[in-house]
């Protein structure tokens, strides 16, 4: 389980307290259909390590399942579609780490259980190469990253 609270410093000065799983869940009930929508557009402005993010995309890709898993080529651009619209920001380097290791390894292990030995290597470098462009380490408050450059986020087309 994710401790909510990493020190109490970072509590003080970044406001640093994760939501629960169960307080996560209720709230994303309240947006059942956004929530499980593949192509919902979602923002996280100060996403943490991702505890709604990662619910989120949890959601979406049980969607691809249910609907594509017939299809391998429709589940696989389907898959890519769910994680290509979920775009994070947090101004603490290491939870842009864990929110997109974390993120990945959802994506991963749902790629991987379905596709199977045909789960390729450019398809999960295509993943990688999405969150590393949409969980971005930044302030949301001036939307500058933390390197001093503004903050920006590639509109992905389906492909
Ligand atoms: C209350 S926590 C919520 C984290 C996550 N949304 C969750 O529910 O678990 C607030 C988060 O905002 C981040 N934060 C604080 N100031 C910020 C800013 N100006 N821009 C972006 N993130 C910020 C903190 O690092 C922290 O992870």
């Amino acid at each position: 389980m994710t401790k909510q609270v990493k020190s109490k410093e970072r509590a003080v000065k970044y406001g640093e307290v994760f939501t629960g799983k169960r307080e996560v869940d209720a709230m994303l009930d309240l947006v059942k259909q956004e929530a499980e929508r593949i192509d919902s557009r979602v923002l996280e402005p100060a996403c943490g390590e991702g505890a709604f993010l990662k619910e989120i995309l949890k959601r979406k890709l049980k969607t691809v399942k249910e609907k594509y898993a017939a299809d391998p080529r429709e589940y696989r651009r389907n898959s890519i579609l769910a994680l290509k619209s979920i775009y994070g920001i947090d101004i603490m380097e290491d939870n842009i780490q864990i929110c997109r290791q974390a993120l990945y390894d959802i994506w991963n292990d749902a790629f991987t259980e379905y596709a199977k030995e045909q789960a390729d290597e450019q398809c999960r470098e295509e993943a990688r190469s999405i969150l590393s462009k949409n969980i971005v380490a930044g302030d949301a408050l001036t939307m500058l990253q933390n390197d001093g450059l503004p903050i920006t986020f590639t509109d992905w087309n389906p492909a």
